[in-house]
């Protein structure tokens, strides 16, 4: 059986995808300092993945590089998945040094602690930001990183660059950087989901707080954009798919004996895009809101958000060559687990 170790799992897709690593045979460690995420959500993967005695939770900083250590002496990891960071990317300009702290040299607190141990094999959440604002549509891998516009964006490149780096220095590293688009929806249990805190940036959490009343009303971030309706365009995708697409894409970087027989071979840096291929403007998303869940979302247009993109989505190709993997949820899907979500958990894990 192999033992994984998931930084973030407690979070929104990091728990996700452990219910999909336990459902699949492995054995799992969380490494998560609970800075954005409740205890509660272990006794609810346990709930959804029962029986199962195959996961264990660890509260802890990545950048603890003595727990690091003590951890990797603990246990005989096959690979990590390393979701943990901050995501905000509004705050992340106001406060770029915590966000350089937390994602850069956690990261890198991660790789170091990895390389004593000898772990060489590690999924990383690298985000679409990366292609930068200025990148043609539909994005695809073969295309240079970007110009990031916030900080949140440049240290989810600098960790591709750091991580890229290390496969060059050393062949045994197997690296998959998996650039995620616009994640949604919810486990179809009702049991986890997103949860942010605070008053939610992000379009879907709002949207559902606005539905079950805790929220006055969606404000839509421009109308004016060159786009069919005016208002911007993503390429969102179901939560569940996503968890799947980073099972794929472990399986997909495992070592290989060498013919020598003395050490593994790793498959060095891996860029894979995690998006449907078809993007979706705002006004779509409430629309196909309103018509899968029966409430209607009251919204006023206002100035367009500054730093957005007005539309951009993925190439989904390599992902569905390389990996065998492809989105299979509806945007339809999507909107009605987000909803059966947050009617089952109206104020989140509170
Ligand atoms: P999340 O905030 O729900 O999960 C991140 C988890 O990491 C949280 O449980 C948090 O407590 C933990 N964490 C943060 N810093 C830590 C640290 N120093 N040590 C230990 N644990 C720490 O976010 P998410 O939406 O699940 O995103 C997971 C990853 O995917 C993040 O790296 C994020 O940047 C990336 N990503 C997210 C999106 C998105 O839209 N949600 C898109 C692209 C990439
Ligand atoms: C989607 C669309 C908004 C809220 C962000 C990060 C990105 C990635 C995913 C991590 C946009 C509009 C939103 C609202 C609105 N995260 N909107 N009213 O901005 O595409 O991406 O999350 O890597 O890095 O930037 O997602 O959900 O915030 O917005 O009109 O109240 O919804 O303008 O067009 P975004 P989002």
């Amino acid at each position: 059986m192999q033992s994984i170790l998931v930084t973030g799992g407690t979070g929104y897709i990091g728990s996700h995808t452990v219910v999909e690593l336990l459902k699949n045979g492995y054995k799992v460690v969380i490494l998560d300092n609970l800075c954005n995420s409740s205890p509660k959500v272990i006794e609810r993967i346990l709930k959804i993945s029962k029986p199962n005695d195959q996961l264990t939770f660890i509260e802890g900083d990545i950048r603890d590089t003595n727990k690091l250590d003590q951890l990797f002496k603990d246990h005989l990891f096959e690979g990590v998945i390393h979701f943990a960071g901050l995501k905000a990317v509004g705050q992340s300009v106001s406060n770029p040094l915590t966000y350089y702290d937390n994602n850069v040299y956690g990261s890198l607190c991660l790789i170091q602690a990895m390389h004593k141990a000898k772990v060489k094999t590690i999924v990383f959440s690298s985000s679409a930001t990366v292609y930068g604002e200025e990148a043609p549509v539909p994005y695809d891998e073969s295309m240079p990183m970007g110009k990031t516009t916030n900080p949140y964006g440049s240290s989810k490149a600098m960790i591709e660059k750091i991580l890229a780096d290390q496969c060059i220095a050393d062949s045994q590293w197997s690296v998959a950087q998996l650039r995620y688009f616009n994640p949604i929806g919810a486990h179809n249990s009702g049991l986890i989901g997103e949860d942010p805190k605070g008053i939610p940036n992000n379009l879907l959490p709002y949207i559902t707080q606005v539905a079950i009343g805790q929220l006055k009303e969606l404000s839509v971030f421009g109308g004016d954009y060159p786009t069919p309706d005016g208002t911007c365009i993503r390429d969102y995708i179901h939560v569940i798919d996503l968890a799947k697409g980073h099972l794929k894409a472990l399986n997909k970087i495992q070592p290989v004996e060498n013919y020598r027989q003395e050490h593994k071979q790793g498959t060095g840096e891996n860029i894979w895009n995690l998006g449907t291929g078809q993007g979706y403007s705002v006004l779509e998303v409430i629309t196909a809101f309103e018509k899968t869940t029966g409430v209607s979302i009251p919204y006023t247009k206002k100035p367009r958000r500054e730093g957005d993109l007005t539309a951009f989505w993925a190439d989904a190709n390599k992902a569905r060559e390389e990996l065998n993997w492809q989105a299979q949820l509806s945007l339809d899907e999507m909107v009605t687990d987000s909803w059966h979500w947050q009617k089952s958990n109206p104020r989140g894990y509170e």
